[in-house]
């Protein structure tokens, strides 16, 4: 039974009403449910947080991603689910909504304390450990093949952190954060620092390369991770995270593809790159301070707005639960649309954030009095009204209420969507299926329930203390040097395209003699796009006036050819951009 027909049978003719009764019945039914679905999977006493197998008992703080314990297993602890989790938990409890989470929340501190010691595949705490995406639950490495590092972690949960820590030292209790959260907080940052331009396992696990969620989260970590430095007196780190931070928001914009109009979510991976990453990042680096500005891709922003039309249209006519939908309504929508994971379904806490997205652009547009519709988003707002043009639109015009009130009813529409494939008992698994929306794969998701909580917030207009994203200038040239490597020098975007025919299953990657190109590692490899096959191409960023030898590659099922010698060099140029075209050897 689903939602709507659980509303009917209490009375309320869902499918009669506008999207927003809809929305507003199943906030009222949902809430308490997401907010209990979360806390049933924290240790040692959440309800459905028991270790079922018998070795593995839950720690006390210990976020179970989801109690399936088969197809999929994820009966273990991943540091991104757990920060953000515990990102709204905290926001719960520092806006006073819920003082009970104290405890709660200090046990998620001192568990992630634990954890970072815990030596694993990716290494130790000091040597690349931070980077690991998942634990078991009693606090153990997890051991087995798995895409590693995942680098949005520590940044994550540093923000998560500081959000608490601002707010202990509002209500003075400095000696415990300075004496026990900074030493937290400071690994995860210098970790940051030093490795945010290293490649990376996207946040779905499966793309190794650079990622724009993880691009992003980095560069709020470190931003605000400067601000608190400074607060309690740590003035030594705060240039070194200023300079970092200033590095990964120049390499953030070059995610934005103008042409397309929206953000290409990894630099590796041969897809179209239209995602869900990015409008997680809208959401999670959303700074209400900072308006719409386009350089942190905030929810109101051109770029962000643009990009999510092209990312929801993505899933239009893929999924058969979205057919018959008009083409400017809500649908149902992903991970990204060549997902095939689980049989590559609508999520809930995807669909929500499109949702989320919207609701906080409503919240900065109210405050800002008006909005303002740029060429860039333009084929946004003509969902809304097919006849407006660039402008700016006051609070007091009809065309800002037009806009407004349909973009509501808009934002409204992806919780109805979540509402009508939201089983009876309210559960919330992590997708539901494409062909008939019933509940598909881990069951009790923990990030769906989290995501529903965040959502309702944003729709009922609260916010949360920003992050200094307000005022920031992109820095005129890049640089891609981490601390950790020694000075910052100057690089260049140098596009590699090369002529292959592969058979199915086969793709070709890069490799060479910097650490851009991962220095030769074939495991490391930087996969190319297939968009324009039969040519592949990547965009790597490399050191300028730089000789760089490389080499191409193919991976067919693990089975590695490289080109034949010699390697192919260039000398990259001083600044500017530069284009390999090459032919496979
Ligand atoms: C498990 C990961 O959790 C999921 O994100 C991924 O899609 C699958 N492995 C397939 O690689
Ligand atoms: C798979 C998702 O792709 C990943 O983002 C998440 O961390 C794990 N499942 C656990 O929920």
């Amino acid at each position: 039974m689903r939602f709507t027909l659980l509303a009917t049978l209490v009375g309320l003719a869902v499918g009669a009403f506008a999207q927003s009764s809809s929305a507003d019945a199943y906030v009222a039914f949902e809430s308490p449910i997401a907010k209990v679905g979360v806390l049933a999977n924290i240790g040692p006493s959440g309800s459905k947080s028991q270790g079922a197998k018998a070795s593995a008992s839950n720690s006390a703080g210990i976020v179970v991603a989801s109690p399936s314990t088969s197809n999929p297993n994820y009966l273990y602890t991943w540091t991104r689910d757990t920060s953000l989790v515990f990102k709204a938990l905290i926001d719960q409890f520092t806006s006073g909504e819920d003082t009970t989470l104290r405890g709660l929340i200090d046990s998620f501190t001192s568990s992630q304390a634990i954890l970072q010691q815990v030596s694993n595949p990716s290494g130790t705490v000091s040597t690349g450990g931070l980077g690991e995406p998942k634990f078991n639950i009693d606090e153990t490495a997890f051991t087995d093949a798995w895409g590693r590092p995942q680098r949005d972690g520590p940044a994550l949960r540093s923000t998560a952190i500081i959000s608490y820590a601002n707010w202990l030292l509002d209500n003075s209790n400095t000696t415990y954060v300075t004496q026990t959260l900074w030493p937290i907080i400071k690994l995860d940052l210098d970790y940051v620092a030093n490795n945010w331009n290293q490649s990376t396992f996207d946040l779905w696990e499966e793309v190794n390369s650079s990622s724009f969620f993880t691009t992003a989260v980095q560069h709020r970590a470190l931003r605000e991770g400067a601000t608190f430095a400074t607060r309690i007196g740590q003035t030594s780190v705060v240039a070194g995270y200023t300079t970092q931070a200033d590095n990964l928001l120049c390499f953030l914009q070059s995610y934005w593809n103008p042409i397309a109009g929206y953000i290409t979510a990894n630099t590796g991976g041969g897809r179209s790159g239209k995602d869900a990453n990015t409008v997680l990042t809208s959401i999670h680096t959303f700074d209400p301070a900072a308006g719409c500005d386009a350089a942190t891709f905030q929810p109101c922003s051109d770029k962000a707005l643009s990009n999510l039309k092209v990312y929801v249209d993505s899933f239009r006519s893929i999924y058969t639960i979205n057919s018959g939908i008009a083409a400017n309504a809500a649908v149902a929508t992903g991970r990204y649309p060549e997902d095939s994971y689980q049989g590559g379904n609508p999520w809930y806490l995807t669909t929500l954030s499109v949702a989320e997205q919207l609701y906080d652009a409503l919240i900065v547009w109210d405050t800002l009095g008006s909005i303002n519709v740029t060429a860039t988003s333009l084929s946004f707002f003509q969902q809304f009204s097919s006849g407006i043009a660039a402008g700016t639109f006051p609070s007091t015009s009809a065309t800002y209420t037009t806009l407004t009130s349909a973009i509501k009813d808009f934002a409204d529409g992806f919780v109805a969507m979540n509402a009508q494939y939201t089983p009876s008992n309210g559960g919330l698994s992590e997708q539901y299926s494409r062909s008939t929306g019933a509940p598909v794969s881990a069951v009790d998701l923990t990030w769906s329930y989290a995501a529903t909580l965040t959502a309702f917030h944003a729709r009922s207009g609260k916010t949360y203390a920003g992050w200094g994203a307000a005022g920031l200038t992109v820095p005129a040239v890049c640089s891609t040097s981490g601390s950790g490597t020694g000075s910052g020098g100057a690089t260049v975007a140098v596009t590699f395209n090369v002529q292959a025919t592969t058979v199915f299953g086969e793709n070709i990657y890069l490799t060479g003699s910097v650490d851009a190109l991962e220095n030769w590692s074939p495991d490391n490899a930087l996969l190319l796009s297939a968009a324009n096959y039969p040519v592949w191409s990547i965009t790597v960023n490399l050191p300028a006036s730089t000789s760089v030898e490389y080499k191409y590659i193919r991976k067919n099922n693990g089975a590695v050819t490289w080109e034949s010698d010699p390697n192919n060099s260039i000398t990259t140029p001083a600044s500017g951009s530069a284009t390999e075209t090459d032919t496979w050897r």
